[in-house]
């Protein structure tokens, strides 16, 4: 099954009451660890694109500005609860992160945690944040991606129609993600989960790498 907006506006309505208390327990080694690579200072200005339910924001340092998009009403509302619970002033603004919904050049950093695995079209994803930055901004990312050469089982086709229902592509390769984008990994360590999930720190540069 391919991601679609469609699919992802309903199972992340499910999810909104019970991500915090489930699955995000599994992953918040994975995001501290993302947080403290991006080594965000005083006065940045932060962009997350799919901020879900604010997972990240109470990990964040004081004296950043955070501005967070996200498709789901619904995890929204989740994010918008835990604002009281830190002090840096955030923005939430519902839309589509496939889309620049910020002002090109605006950003000294990029949390993209759990979402290039989940938006339909993650290299639109990629790009539309890549505008949104500064030109030596960087890019932290926490996901699960395929090994670079390896080929797709079919038990991984089969686990992939499971996880794609509940919110998720197991499938998607970085190198895939990042085809035509103007940025470099400079940074690529084993996350949770044994290596599968990983933390990734991308710089911008002028060009995008070539397959
Ligand atoms: C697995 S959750 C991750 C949330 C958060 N980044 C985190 O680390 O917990 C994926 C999020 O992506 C959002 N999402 C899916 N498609 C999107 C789109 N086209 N634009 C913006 N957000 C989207 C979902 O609503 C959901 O909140």
């Amino acid at each position: 099954m391919k991601m679609t907006n469609r699919w992802n506006l309903l199972i992340y309505r499910l999810w909104a009451p019970i991500y915090d208390t489930t699955v995000n327990r599994i992953f918040m080694a994975g995001r501290q660890r993302a947080i403290q690579l991006l080594d965000l200072k005083r006065g940045e200005q932060v962009l997350i694109p799919g901020v879900g339910t604010g997972a990240d924001l109470p990990l964040l340092p004081e004296g950043v500005d955070v501005t967070g998009i996200d498709l789901s009403p619904e995890m929204l509302a989740e994010a918008r609860l835990k604002l009281d619970r830190r002090p840096a002033a955030v923005k939430l603004i519902e839309g589509d992160a496939q889309t620049l919904l910020v002002e090109p050049g605006s950003f000294d950093a990029v949390i993209l945690n759990l979402i290039l695995s989940v938006i339909p079209d993650g290299n639109a994803c990629l790009q539309s944040a890549l505008r949104a930055l500064k030109p030596n901004g960087r890019v932290v990312i926490f996901d699960k991606f395929l090994a670079e050469g390896a080929t797709i089982s079919i038990a991984r086709r089969l686990m992939n129609l499971f996880s794609t229902v509940l919110g998720t592509d197991i499938n998607r390769r970085l190198s895939d993600l990042m085809m035509g984008c103007p940025c470099e990994v400079t940074h690529d360590e084993p996350g949770i989960l044994g290596g599968m999930y990983r933390v990734i720190l991308l710089g911008k540069t002028h060009r995008g790498p070539t397959k």
